[in-house]
This record gives C-alpha cells, sequence and structure tokens, in this order.
C-alpha cells in the first residue's frame, strides 16, 4: 500500500494504472476511519481493480464555529486499517497541495438546488467546500467510480449532481449506512457524545423509523408529522435543526402524490451534531 501526499507522484501511480486499463475505485474520506468508511472500502474493492482512498480534513467544509480544529486526526490508526483491507494507495495531502492558491483565493463549485436547505440552512458554505475539494480529488485521482455513504445523503445528491452537471467520467455510489447495535448510526462525531448523550442518541433512528413507518401506514400529512418528529427529538434531549420528508429525487418538501421520498434529520447533543436519513 503506498502512502502518497505529493500530486505528481499520485499523477504517475494513477496514470500507470489507467495505461493498463486497470478500473481505479475512489474513497474520499477526512479519515478518523470507522465501520462505516471500511464498508465502502469493501465494496470499492469489489468493483475496483485498483482502491485509492483519500485523507484529508478539509478546512473549506468547515464553518467558522464548526470543529475544524478538534476533529480527530488518526492517520497511524486509519493507515493500519486500510492496509488490512488491501488497498492499494493512500492519498493524504497537505492544505497547500488542495489550496495551492490559498482557500480564498481557489475556484469553487456550487451545486445549485440540492445545495440549499436542509443543512445548508445551518451550515452556510459547506456544500460548496465539499464539491470543491471532491472536484479537485476527482481530477487528481481519476477514479472510475467514487463510493460515498448514504448517511450524509444530501453530500451524495450534490456530489451526483456535480459529477452530472460537469461531465465527470464517473459513476457515484452511494453505499448504505452502518449501524450500531442500537441503530445509531456510524460517525466520527460519535466519539464527542458524553456517556449520557451516547445513552440518548438512538433515539434518532427510533424516530426517524417511527416516521417513516406512519408515512407508510398512510399518513401523508407531512408537515404535522415533522413538527411530531421534532417534538419527540426535543424530549429526547436533542436541539433540532431540522426533520424534513423529502422529494427523494431533488430534496424539495414532499407533497403527498409523491411516492419516492426521504426522511433527513440533523440534530445536536450537546457540541455533537448528528444526521441520519431513511428512504421510503
Ligand atoms: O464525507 C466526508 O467525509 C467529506 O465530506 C468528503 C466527501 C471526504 C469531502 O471532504
Amino acid at each position: 500500500m503506498l502512502i502518497v501526499s505529493d500530486v505528481d507522484v499520485l499523477r504517475q501511480k494513477i496514470s500507470e494504472w489507467r495505461l493498463n486499463k486497470e478500473r481505479i475505485a475512489f474513497v474520499p474520506t477526512m479519515g478518523n476511519l470507522h465501520a462505516g468508511h471500511l464498508q465502502l472500502v469493501k465494496e470499492a474493492k469489489t468493483i475496483g481493480d485498483r482502491v485509492v482512498c483519500s485523507i484529508f480534513v478539509n478546512p473549506a467544509q468547515f464553518g467558522p464555529n464548526e470543529d475544524f480544529e478538534r476533529y480527530p486526526r488518526t492517520l497511524e490508526k486509519d493507515r493500519d486499517l486500510l492496509a488490512t483491507e488491501g488497498i492499494d494507495l493512500i492519498f493524504t495531502p497537505s492544505v497547500d497541495t488542495i489550496y495551492p492558491a490559498g482557500i480564498g483565493e481557489t475556484t469553487t463549485v456550487t451545486v445549485p438546488g440540492v445545495s440549499e436547505g436542509l443543512c445548508n440552512n445551518f451550515r452556510p458554505g459547506h456544500f460548496t467546500g465539499v464539491a470543491t475539494v471532491v472536484a479537485r480529488l476527482f481530477l487528481l485521482a481519476q477514479p472510475d467510480c467514487v463510493l460515498l455513504g448514504k448517511k450524509d445523503f444530501q453530500q451524495l445528491m450534490v456530489i451526483e449532481k456535480m459529477v452530472s452537471d460537469l461531465c465527470f467520467p464517473i459513476e457515484v455510489m452511494g453505499v448504505d449506512t452502518v449501524r450500531e447495535a442500537d441503530g445509531l448510526a456510524m460517525s466520527s462525531r460519535n466519539q464527542y457524545l458524553s456517556v449520557e448523550e451516547r445513552k440518548a442518541a438512538p433515539a434518532l433512528f427510533q424516530v426517524l423509523q417511527e416516521l417513516a413507518d406512519t408515512i407508510r401506514d398512510g399518513d401523508h400529512d407531512f408537515r404535522k408529522l415533522e413538527r411530531e418528529a421534532e417534538e419527540k427529538l426535543h424530549l429526547a434531549g436533542f436541539s433540532v435543526d431540522y426533520v424534513a420528508v423529502c422529494q427523494r429525487n431533488n430534496l424539495r418538501a414532499a407533497v403527498s402524490e409523491i411516492e419516492s421520498l426521504v426522511i433527513l434529520i440533523a440534530a445536536s447533543l450537546g457540541k455533537s451534531r448528528l444526521i441520519d436519513n431513511v428512504t421510503i
């Protein structure tokens, strides 16, 4: 397994593989890998001849009061986990490599529509930061396919649209959320939870499931159901950013005649902001 932080070395390796007509599967991450990331890597191995994983905590996608500084950086542990999975290359660029002109001076990518609303209301600029770094990583790693977790559903839709709008020759694959035994979606931010908060955290997925069941049972008064779910989360100790029943294909507020839906929740316990979703 190669560990590369230099762009020229990366390009050299990628072009060797491309010349050999090897299919490159790419898993972009911010490190601090957990079972959810490892699932992406395992699936990447089944579809790619070569698997490339990037580890880069991207400052451009964090707001001024967010957790960029304290975001867990665990490169040695990540490297060991990825070596065990048998991937081919880890790309660990520096901030200067990704933003040579400086963050504020770099060309950015803003994806209209699906970037708006939901998390963007609480993390303005976040999806521009994500789309920009992912576009740069795509141009550097030149993968044939990219694997992303469905837990970050809005992010997945943003990247799907960017790939389609900018004609990147890349297949985007969403991978199912990996959960703890009590239903909590795996996330690097779960480790910020105190013991008490960790006990309360599974309520997020329970509320999502109850809401999904109510809709499946035929109640389509979505705005009322959102309010009721918010109330349940408040009672469980969450501070709620949103509960939203949306159309699956464009993330607009759901209307009753639409059949393919996604329910998305963002809510905090203490300082930990958790997100999750289910599709119907
Ligand atoms: O989901 C993440 O870890 C990040 O948003 C990503 C896609 C690696 C971009 O920095």
